[in-house]
């Protein structure tokens, strides 16, 4: 059986823990393929909220099986946060969460580096999301990394000294005042790796090949967007990993040839949490209500989201590199109200008229040129069927197929599971 894949194609928080758990009861396997704790997952049902970081939003279904994919940065203080706020429904982790051999450790020190190193851009900074995401998959590909595999040697914890000794020299080489009290830090890492240790790892990319040989269907979930993306973001503003459709060939080991359909979630408008360019975002009251209305806030953080309209450059550009097959339009209940909204479909870049995302998106270089439609003003929220949705957002949705030339098979008006209409 082919892989599908799952990815979010603005700047993350698009809505891909809902809908992956929403999609769960087609698969036998979700797998996660990249990204760590700096992602935050939210899923609603049956009146209760979960936010998951790390492990796959497949984990409610019981038939499930979710994998932590090679690609994947784990931290297993977060990671036993995590399973601490599961236990209460009684899931079996032994067979339902199988974590690759071949993931990376965020270890405490990767934290602290991520903090200097953003203390020391002052205003440049990335706004990351401080778990230690960039200084962990530095580590990878300079070739340094632990990696949950280690843990099963009998020196893991030499190895561990070495590299966090390391990591505190590098941390004086930034020269900002960093307070941080290590020995907590480490009695923190150590309980957590020993429950860590509890858990089944495996040699994930032999397990995914013989999964699909042997006809399970699987669907691969993807964390942040592909604006977001280390290649194909807005760089540097980005995360270190490849949140794009590549980034599940190599995050678990699945050939190009294995992937099947490409499902892109957005939102009907914009957000972006942290730094960097976003062409559409508004900052008048247009922004506030749909900050308000759509409590853009980080599920991971807690910040508050930057908001704007819905950019079609943009999307067009992460369809073209991701081979979306399918869309899935998240929060259009949030638009609900609006007399007119706008969506970008060109840019005025130095001078002149693009239709593709150019080099230089910051302010002083684009700015949007945007198209009108008139609102709708009915409640989506108790919505069930395509057939009910006002004819304003049906033309709004035809728009957006036409411009991006994919369908949009999926329209989300609400957070709950059930808030999902098929099309
Ligand atoms: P993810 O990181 O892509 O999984 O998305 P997040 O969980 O970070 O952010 C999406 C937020 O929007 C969460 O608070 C969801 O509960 C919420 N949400 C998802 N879909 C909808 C929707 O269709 N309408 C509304 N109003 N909220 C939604
Ligand atoms: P999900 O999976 C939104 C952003 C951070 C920061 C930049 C780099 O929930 O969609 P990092 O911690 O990776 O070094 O931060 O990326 N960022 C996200 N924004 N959703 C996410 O994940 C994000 N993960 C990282 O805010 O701008
Ligand atoms: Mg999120």
């Amino acid at each position: 059986m082919a892989v599908n894949l799952l990815l979010g194609l603005q700047w993350g928080d698009e809505g891909k823990g809902k809908i992956v758990d929403v999609l769960t009861s087609n698969y036998d396997i979700i797998a996660r393929f990249q990204g760590g704790p700096n992602a935050g997952h939210t899923l609603i049902f049956d009146g209760h909220k979960h936010v998951l970081h790390t492990i796959p939003s497949g984990i409610f279904h019981e038939n499930a099986v979710n994998v932590v994919g090679n690609g994947v940065v784990i931290d297993p203080v977060i990671f036993k946060k995590e399973l601490d706020n599961l236990a209460k429904f009684n899931l079996d982790f032994k067979t339902k969460l199988l974590i690759s051999r071949k993931a990376h450790l965020i270890l405490p020190t990767h934290r602290l580096l991520d903090a200097a190193s953003e203390a020391s851009k002052g205003k440049a900074k990335i706004g990351s999301t401080l778990k230690g995401i960039g200084p962990t998959y530095m580590d990878k590909t300079g070739r340094n990394g632990m990696r949950i595999g280690d843990l099963e040697l009998t020196d893991w914890k030499e190895r561990y000294e070495a590299l966090a000794k390391k990591h505190i020299k590098m941390i004086d080489f930034f020269d900002v005042k960093l307070e941080y009290n290590l020995e907590e830090l480490e009695a923190e890492f150590f309980q957590a790796v020993s429950e860590l240790k509890n858990l089944t790892f495996i040699d994930s990319e032999e397990y995914m090949n013989n999964a699909i040989k042997n006809g399970k269907t699987v669907l691969a979930e993807g964390a942040q967007g592909s604006l977001l993306d280390v290649d194909f973001g807005t760089y540097p503003f980005v995360t270190s990993s490849t949140t794009t459709a590549a980034g599940a060939c190599t995050g678990l080991g699945v050939a190009p040839n294995k992937i099947g359909e490409v499902f892109g979630i957005f939102k009907a408008y914009t957000t972006r949490v942290g730094s960097g360019p976003f062409p559409t975002e508004l900052f008048d009251e247009d922004g506030e209500t749909m900050s308000r209305v759509g409590h853009e806030f980080g599920a991971t953080t807690g910040r508050p989201r930057r908001c704007g309209w819905l950019d079609l450059i943009a999307l067009k550009y992460a369809v073209d590199i991701n081979g979306v097959t399918q869309l899935m339009m998240m929060k259009g209940d949030v638009l609900s109200g609006f007399d007119t909204l706008k969506v970008c479909t060109s840019y005025n870049y130095k001078g002149q008229e693009v239709d593709h995302l150019p080099y230089n998106i910051e302010a002083h270089n684009v700015s949007p040129n945007y198209t009108e439609f008139k609102g709708w003003s009915e409640d989506l929220t108790s919505m069930t069927s395509a057939d009910t949705l006002p004819k304003e957002l049906i033309e709004y949705i035809a728009f957006i197929e036409d411009f991006v030339g994919v369908p949009v098979k999926i329209v989300s008006v609400g957070p709950d599971r059930k808030q999902t209409i098929m099309r």
